[in-house]
């Protein structure tokens, strides 16, 4: 069965994304919610602590190193004190939850891993698409903060470039709350930056490729209102963004990455799964669960 008309894939092409309007049903919207509240209140904070300045920075980037085959909660900035204590309501305070919850728990999976995705992925160009993260993204009233204008395919890597999002709103996403913003067609212009693991494996750093200096047209960032539960799929390439939320209102996503497993998949990328948990095909976990 094919969910995309070639209207929409002539869309995607020609812009970098796309919006499928109701893609998720309200009971997969509650679901969702349920499940990212449950994680934080189960979180213990002092995972995040340790008693030195210079060890916490080291700390800290191990735990988003060794996040790739984990569930684990990441904070806003503005979320602790200079003597690092929690300073907002904990669960409005989560910037984001990530990156394996559609492979390590049942209610994420059950949404993540969908024959309407596979089909949707597919007529986009991928031959054997993975989900390699899961990204719950809080972006709360007054304390979300604002995301610069990047391009997936920097932090999702792959020789040839494969990156895809399956960027999914839990409420309604408008320019008040930080909706996306995206640079239509940007998906065209070369890649900037790859994010890896340094030589150490203990951080991570920026590495510019050749086209590095290539200027992005920010004042072509167009806002993309949408719906609780509609799906905005977005080429690795295309340039986006989001403002801060300043207003009263949440704006929830659940937002998958996914890859053609046809392509290589670098060492030094800072995603890795360990063995016992390797990227699983979207049709093979699809024909598991029905
Ligand atoms: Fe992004």
């Amino acid at each position: 069965m094919k969910f995309l008309s070639k209207q929409q894939i002539e869309f995607y092409h020609q812009n970098g994304y796309l919006v499928v309007e109701q893609y998720l049903s309200a009971s997969d919207i509650i679901a969702l919610k349920n499940g990212a509240k449950a994680i934080i209140e189960q979180f213990d904070l002092s995972e995040l602590k340790v008693f030195t300045t210079e060890n916490q920075i080291e700390h800290l980037d191990r735990y988003f190193l060794e996040s790739g085959d984990k569930v684990r909660c990441f904070f806003e900035k503005d979320a602790f004190d200079e003597a690092g204590k929690l300073v907002w309501n904990k669960t409005e305070a989560v910037n984001k939850i990530g990156h394996a919850m559609h492979d390590l728990m049942p209610h994420f999976e059950r949404i993540s891993y969908r024959k309407v995705l596979l089909s949707i992925v597919q007529a986009l160009g991928l031959k054997v698409p993975s989900i390699v993260q899961s990204q719950y993204i809080y972006k709360s009233p007054k304390i979300g903060g604002a995301v610069n204008p990047h391009t997936d395919s920097t932090f999702i890597y792959t020789e040839p470039l494969s990156c895809l999002g399956a960027w999914m709103a839990l409420d309604d996403a408008t320019v008040k709350n930080g909706c996306l913003r995206i640079i239509p067609g940007s998906h065209l212009y070369p890649l900037q930056q790859q994010y890896v693991r340094n030589e150490e494996g203990n951080g991570t750093k920026f590495v510019d490729t050749p086209d590095s200096r290539v200027m992005w047209p920010l004042e072509e960032l167009i806002p993309v209102e949408v719906k609780a539960g509609d799906l905005v799929l977005l080429h690795g390439s295309v340039v986006h963004s989001s403002e801060a939320n300043h207003s009263d209102f949440a704006r929830h996503a659940y937002v998958l990455h996914l890859v053609d497993l046809e392509t290589s998949w670098p060492k030094d990328n800072w995603l890795q799964r360990p063995r016992q948990l390797p990227f699983r095909t979207l049709k093979n976990v699809i024909e598991i669960l029905n």
